[in-house]
Formats: structure tokens, C-alpha cells, sequence
């Protein structure tokens, strides 16, 4: 199949300078499987993006949190994807659900960021998912596909999209999606894709679970055939992330 296992570090709105330099030590300490078998990004928040992107290992990237959705200029208190790309910056993290929650992104705008984010050369770490209320309504596959959807739509190449789905309920809780429930909707967005894009993309896309990953919970969501890495955000700022990303291994000996 060939999709490198994939593992994300969303430090949120975290960190002081200090604060920063310590993880970054510690990651660089860290052992971790090759580069062949795992691909690190790391998500500091904007203004440390230059510190972490100069003292962090070189077998590891960084990725903003968010961008602006097209050209900068006159406004205010955002940042472009020139800007990002100025400064070497590879990825970003579009559509958390923490933005699309609390600040109102739609589908439509999150992928108008993605379609931009792209266009200035940007890879981008796309996130989805649903709330609990749409969870128990039965609606989770709908609320996954039509996000997915208003990416699809804006876009002509998927190789620089990692889909990260995240359940709502499932960021920042302690509760997370069994693996067979990860499993499930991996295997729907990947169903999605195929029909709606072409079975190429959906064979080669990765689709990562993002939401309560812990040192004690990713191997046995690793082990799940769908399951292409994490988007970690809690776990991300400890030492555990190192065995979060070691759990690429499990991947390797399925
Ligand atoms: P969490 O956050 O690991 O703290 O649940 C995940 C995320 O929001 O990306």
C-alpha cells in the first residue's frame, strides 16, 4: 500500500520559549524509527514556528496551525501561506475542529484554505470529524464525507493532503475512539475517496486518527488496517510522543 506512517504533534496554544526549547531537546533525544518508516511533524504554535524549525532534528518537520485562506495583505492578525512558505514552514494543519467549533470555519472556507494552502506549495494536515450529537444521531459518515467533500472539491491533486479525522468528542477529553470505531470511519472516508475521487487516491491518501492518543492507546489503533498515524495534542508536549511515534513499528510487523 505504501502510505509512510504518519505522526503529528498539535501543540495548540501551548508553550513558552523556554518550555519550547525542553520538547524540542527532548524530541531530538529521542529514538525513533527511520525516516522510511515514519514521518514527523511537529505543530508549534506561529510564533515559535522559526525556534523549533532551527533546533529541531532534521528528520523532523514543522507545520503551522492554520493559515490564511487566500493572498495576504490587509489583514489583520493573519497569517498567509506566502508567509509560511517564506520561512521554509512545509505543512499546516487546516480545519481543527477547535476552529470550526469556536470560530465559525465552514466546510466551504476550510477547503478554500486547503486549495490556497496548496497553491503556495503547502502540504496539508486536513482534519475532520464529528460531534457527539452527530455521533448518536447516526450521522458521522455524512458529517466526515461532506467536510471531505468541500476539500475534494477545491482541489485537483491529493498527494499533499493528509486527512487527519478527529472526533470532536474525542479532542482533549481522555475519551478515546476504540480502534474499531477509528477503523470504521477510516474505512468510510477511504470508500468516500475512492468512489468520489479515484481508488489511487484513496489507496494512497493517509487518513490518521487524531483524539485523546496516548502512549498506552496507539499501538492497538496503529494495528488497524486504516489507521495511517495520529494527530496528537495533549500527549504531543510529553515524553510519551516518542512512543506514540515508535508505534510506526507496529505497522511495519502487520
Ligand atoms: P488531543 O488533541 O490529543 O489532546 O485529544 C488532538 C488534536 O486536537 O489534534
Amino acid at each position: 500500500m505504501g502510505r509512510k506512517f504518519f505522526v503529528g504533534g498539535n501543540w495548540k496554544c501551548n508553550g513558552t520559549t523556554e518550555e519550547v526549547k525542553k520538547i524540542v531537546n527532548k524530541l531530538n533525544e529521542g529514538e525513533v524509527p527511520s525516516q522510511d518508516v515514519v514521518e514527523v511533524v511537529i505543530s508549534p504554535p506561529f510564533v515559535f514556528l522559526p525556534l523549533v524549525k532551527d533546533l529541531l532534528r532534521p528528520n523532523f518537520h514543522v507545520a503551522a496551525q492554520n493559515c490564511w485562506v487566500k493572498k495576504g495583505g490587509a489583514f489583520t492578525g493573519e497569517v498567509s501561506a506566502e508567509m509560511l512558505s517564506n520561512l521554509g514552514v512545509p505543512w499546516v494543519i487546516l480545519g481543527h475542529s477547535e476552529r470550526r467549533q469556536l470560530l465559525g470555519e465552514s466546510n466551504e472556507f476550510v477547503g478554500d484554505k486547503v486549495a490556497y494552502a496548496l497553491s503556495q506549495g503547502l502540504k496539508v494536515i486536513a482534519c475532520v470529524g464529528e460531534t457527539l450529537e452527530q455521533r448518536e444521531a447516526g450521522s458521522t459518515v455524512d458529517v466526515v464525507s461532506a467536510q471531505t467533500k468541500a476539500i475534494a472539491e477545491r482541489v485537483s491533486s491529493w498527494a499533499d493532503i493528509v486527512i487527519a479525522y478527529e472526533p470532536v468528542w474525542a479532542i482533549g477529553t481522555g475519551k478515546v475512539a476504540t480502534p474499531a470505531q477509528a477503523q470504521e470511519v477510516h474505512s468510510e472516508l477511504r470508500k468516500w475517496l475512492s468512489a468520489n475521487t479515484s481508488p489511487e487516491v484513496a489507496s494512497t491518501t493517509r487518513i490518521i486518527y487524531g483524539g485523546s492518543v496516548t502512549a498506552a492507546n496507539c499501538k492497538e489503533l496503529a494495528a488497524k488496517p486504516d489507521v495511517d498515524g495520529f494527530l496528537v495534542g495533549g500527549a504531543s508536549l510529553k515524553p510519551e510522543f516518542i512512543d506514540i511515534i515508535k508505534s510506526a513499528e507496529v505497522k511495519r510487523s502487520a
